[in-house]
């Protein structure tokens, strides 16, 4: 399986670290993750993978007049490596609209939270946990899901929950999610890989 991972400038590439790992120490079978694509060109992200050994591209949502060529650029470059697979790692705008069209079901991103609740625009990074804590929530965790053209409200692929403490500040809690959405981002890649994956009525079955 060919996997594209697409990151927003100013991503840590934490998550894109755990899947290219996984894929090259074969926890997630026969793959390998073929192009990052980045939002910027100076970006922790894209540095971490080029050490990696990953070939990395640059399309600049700002360099477009619009959405639509934005797009149309960003279609171009997945074009060339052809992904059986796209994962978003902290990338943070919208997908355009055509992007989403062209890789039907074949694009998953991760969410720091329990989707369908704590997502929408503008809820990402330390906003979520924010969020989650001043909702007096006790279970958090993280969700891995298909992208649609809205934000977070893709069919769930896996969820795994998290404790929410009464000690917990944001920052703690997102140091306690993070290396549980690398596992569960890793696990729901292998379950594509393995051929495991099937949409019914826009919602996801996975096969023991
Ligand atoms: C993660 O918390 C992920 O859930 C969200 O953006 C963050 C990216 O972190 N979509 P990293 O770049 O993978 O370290």
């Amino acid at each position: 399986m060919k996997l594209a991972i697409l990151v927003s400038g100013k991503a840590r590439g934490s998550n894109m670290q755990a899947i290219i790992e996984a894929c090259q120490e074969g926890v997630i079978p026969n793959s390998e993750v073929v192009a990052v694509i980045g939002t910027r060109a100076e970006s922790p992200a894209l540095e971490k993978a080029r050490a990696l050994g990953v070939p990395t591209s640059v399309v600049n949502p700002h360099e477009f007049p619009d959405e639509e060529t934005y797009g149309d650029a960003l279609l171009w470059v997945l074009g060339k490596v052809q992904p059986d697979l796209i994962c978003l790692a902290g990338y943070v705008r919208l997908l355009p609209k055509q992007v989403v069209q062209a890789y039907p079901n074949r694009i998953l991103n991760i969410h720091p939270a329990l989707l369908p609740q704590f997502g929408g625009k503008g809820m990402y990074g330390m906003r979520v946990h924010e969020v989650v804590i001043a909702s007096g929530a006790k279970l958090t965790g993280c969700t891995v899901h298909l992208v649609d053209e809205h934000y977070d409200t893709g069919p769930i692929v896996l969820q795994r929950t998290v404790e929410v403490l009464p000690e917990d500040t944001p920052e703690t809690l997102a140091q306690r999610v993070l290396p549980v959405e690398h596992a569960t981002y890793v696990e729901a890649i292998r379950l594509f890989a393995e051929g495991r994956v099937r949409i019914e009525d826009n919602q996801v079955v996975i096969r023991e």
